[in-house]
């Protein structure tokens, strides 16, 4: 479902987060935003861009294309960044990029960004499905471009996976993150949200997601799980956590009252 293209030139490094993403050209002559598997949240980070970011879209949210792009070892050796040279000796081999938005803007409702409320409601249940907590005023992760708001930056979604153990209960958790949610306040149609999302996410969805996701991300860091149990524990927190949405969609509308 993504396409693979070959880094050819690094362009320049975006210093806002601390996982050093960059520009990038790639043989198609496209520019893409590089999410480097060698950085420090590791390939888990990719798994969570990728896996969120294709959930986000199923669900009619605009995200960037994704692709696989892949970084040889001739990429930035002249580079003069001591930091960005051991960052893609890391990262030699598969790693994960997003279409580059040129002249986007990041939203800022300090600034007067508003939202449509049917997509903020859409982007507050998105956002507590796949427990996203970088949705924030101040990392709104947000960006605004040809009219459109563009979701970006998924990396810190599915927290449980860093803690595998946790899948037994991560499906039915709260999110109280939502609280700082940056749509929040437009989000007056969640329960409509709600029924939309459950006639856009099928299990059939997930499964040709998590198909996707390369084996070497779904790391074996606890025990001897094979990647395919990886991706069957990733498909039941999901088809859980969507039948179980009452619980994180009741505590958003809870928030959302006390906030407006
Ligand atoms: N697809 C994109 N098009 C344009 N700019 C982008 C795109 N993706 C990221 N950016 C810019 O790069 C910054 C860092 O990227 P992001 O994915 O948020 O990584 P992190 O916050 O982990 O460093 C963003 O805040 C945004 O300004
Ligand atoms: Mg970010």
């Amino acid at each position: 479902m993504l396409r693979t293209v070959q880094a050819t030139r690094y362009v320049t490094p975006l210093r806002e987060g601390g996982s050093l993403p960059a520009i990038i050209e790639a043989d198609d002559l496209g520019l893409y935003v590089l999410k480097f598997r060698g950085a420090g949240q590791g390939p888990l980070a990719l798994l969570a861009e990728l896996v969120a970011g294709e959930i986000g879209r199923a669900l009619g949210l605009r995200v960037p294309e994704l692709v696989f792009v892949e970084v040889d070892a001739v990429l930035g050796r002249n580079e003069p960044d001591s930091e960005i040279r051991d960052l893609l000796k890391r990262s030699v081999g598969l790693n994960l990029a997003l279409d580059y938005l040129p002249g986007s803007t990041m939203f800022d409702p300090a600034a007067g960004d508003t939202a449509d409320p049917e997509l903020a409601s859409l982007a507050v249940w998105f956002d507590a499905f796949v427990t996203n907590v970088d949705r924030t005023p101040r990392n709104p992760n947000l960006l605004k471009w040809h009219r459109e708001l563009y979701f970006i930056d998924h990396g810190a979604a599915l927290y449980f996976h860093h803690n595998w153990p946790s899948i037994e209960q991560a499906p039915w958790s709260l999110f109280p993150a939502i609280r700082s949610h940056v749509l929040l306040p437009w989000a007056s149609a969640i329960d409509a949200a709600d029924r939309e999302a459950h006639t856009r996410l099928k299990t059939s969805t997930f499964e040709t997601i998590l198909d996707a996701v390369p084996d070497a991300w779904l790391l074996p860091e606890t025990g001897d799980l094979t990647p395919a149990e990886k991706r069957g524990g990733y498909l039941r927190y999901f088809t859980e956590r969507l039948a179980a949405s009452s619980i994180f969609v009741e505590e958003a509308t809870r928030v959302r009252a006390e906030l407006v």
